[in-house]
């Protein structure tokens, strides 16, 4: 199935940081993908910006190399490779000085939709926001793209909205957290609340728990430094978990528009209890060298955790009394984001004990295989009498749809989101702080008594304590295959 493609407007795109691992692994890999696919219109125009004074045909061919290393080759076709480089441009910019933001104004094609993506470190984000201002390259129309962290805690995020709203509204700040573009995570939208099927059953009276889980195989990589002084709970929790925890507990919104989907979710994160300490568990992966997270972050004392498991609780109307656990880690078993929503046992079994009951799941894979799978009992074929089993209804959306259905990844999607003016699948400033408001007394309290993260064998499933979290409340965790 050919997914369908709707033309943006005409528009100026700065990418800051274009020399960078992200822009070169996923921005410009995903533009040129929507403009294979025929979405970006002819005139419109890419300008990477960053510190290294390189020429724009050392840029072109920097960039020429990412698309071949990060893009499947079925996708590089040569006449639109060319077409693709031939719409960006370059130009050197010092952030905190003056050099290169006169250019920059000068190479500004369209008054119309000029977006302006910080793919820098973070501490850089205010400098570009003042400088787009002062030299008025960025209208009143004109959006900007912020990069994640944002904020290490609540105080710093609330210091950088400040900033950032010294110079741009409130709808012109598109805070991006990836994971509200991937596929499933959309889905999960149109599964809930295009369906009648579920929402009579989305609630504490018949959902047991739900089990978010994003485990990675990759460790901190080439990001020690950052990684040390985050740790999974700020790098993962306070955004990419805390998202996916808001999709699947907030209240239908009115419409699907972006304030009224993040006042829902905004209501979640502010009906979350204060979390115990004994519902964190804490990891680190501990190997042998290439694999032993103090010799990757490059510090022998770190205390910072690479997993961690918590036990939450929405004190609402809807979901008093039903649990929501999450983990997180890296160097894990297996690549595998999903989300699992656990059923109640019936009230009452008419098949006996012979027939125990296996309890009803919803599974939303995010990552691989994107789809969902739905447990159900079934009477097994065959004349044995009534026995009963458990099997899935399983759909998976490459095949649902057709092998040749083409994804785009998150990034490609939320850009092309930024210059139609959407920003739903965005972060608002208030959402942003009521995450931190809530991450911050859960580190405070580990901080505080200077717990050391529990040791776990790189390629496991996480600690010991992670699996204990759920033991002692008689549940388990979903194996992670
Ligand atoms: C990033 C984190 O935001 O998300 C990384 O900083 C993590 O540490 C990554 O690896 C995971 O994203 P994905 O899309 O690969 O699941």
């Amino acid at each position: 199935m050919v997914a369908r493609v709707i033309p943006v407007d005409l528009f100026d795109l700065v990418i800051f940081g274009a020399t960078g691992d992200l822009a070169q692994r996923k921005i410009l890999p995903g533009l040129y993908r929507r403009w294979k696919e025929g979405q970006i219109p002819e005139g419109s125009t890419i300008i990477g910006a960053a510190r290294s004074d390189v020429t724009l045909d050392e840029f072109l061919s920097t960039t020429k190399s990412a698309l071949q290393k990060y893009l499947p080759a079925k996708e590089l076709d040569s006449d639109k490779v060319a077409g693709f480089l031939a719409m960006l441009d370059y130009v050197p910019i010092d952030a905190r000085g003056t050099d290169g933001w006169q250019e920059l104004a000068a190479r500004m094609r369209t008054d119309k939709v000029r977006a302006f993506y910080f793919s820098v470190a973070p501490a850089l984000f205010g400098d570009l926001a003042q400088r787009l201002h002062d030299h008025a390259i960025a209208h009143r129309q004109s959006r900007i793209v912020v990069e994640k962290p944002f904020g290490h805690d609540l105080a710093s995020a609330r210091a950088l909205n400040a900033t950032l709203a010294a110079y741009f509204h409130e709808d012109q700040i598109y805070r991006i957290d990836h994971y509200l573009g991937k596929e499933t995570v959309q889905n999960l939208m149109a599964v809930r609340f295009a369906n009648i099927l579920f929402e009579p059953l989305w609630n504490a009276q018949y959902v047991d728990h739900v089990q978010i889980t994003v485990a990675e195989t990759v460790g901190v990589e080439g990001r020690g430094e950052y990684y040390d002084h985050s740790g999974a709970m700020r790098d993962m929790v306070q955004n990419h978990l805390m998202q996916l925890l808001c999709l699947i507990a907030m209240e239908p919104p009115h419409h699907f528009d972006p304030d009224a989907m993040r006042d829902e979710k905004l209501k979640v994160i502010r009906a979350l209890d204060p979390v115990s300490a004994a519902d964190v568990v804490r990891g680190q992966y501990r190997g042998t060298d290439g694999d032993d997270y103090l010799a990757e972050s490059g510090n022998p004392d770190s205390r910072t955790e690479s997993f961690v498991a918590l036990k939450l609780h929405v004190s609402n109307w809807r979901w008093k009394g039903t649990p929501f656990y999450l983990r997180t880690g890296k160097r894990l078993k297996s690549r595998v984001s999903e989300i699992a929503v656990i059923f109640k046992e019936p009230p009452h079994s008419i098949f006996g004990a012979e027939n125990p009951w296996r309890e009803n799941v919803l599974v939303i894979r995010l990552q691989p295989d994107e789809g969902m799978d739905l447990r159900v009992m079934i009477k097994e074929p065959g004349p044995g009498g009534m026995r009963l089993k458990d099997v899935a209804l399983d759909m998976s959306f490459a095949e649902a749809l057709g092998d040749d259905l083409d994804i785009p990844d998150a990034y490609e999607r939320l850009i092309m989101d930024v210059i139609r003016g959407n920003q739903t699948l965005f972060m608002r400033g208030d959402e942003v702080e009521a995450a931190w408001a809530w991450v911050d007394p859960v580190i405070a309290v580990w901080q505080a008594r200077g717990d050391t993260p529990e040791p776990y064998e790189p390629g496991s499933t996480g600690p010991e304590g992670a699996l204990m979290l759920l033991h002692k409340d008689g549940r388990r965790w979903r194996e992670v295959r």
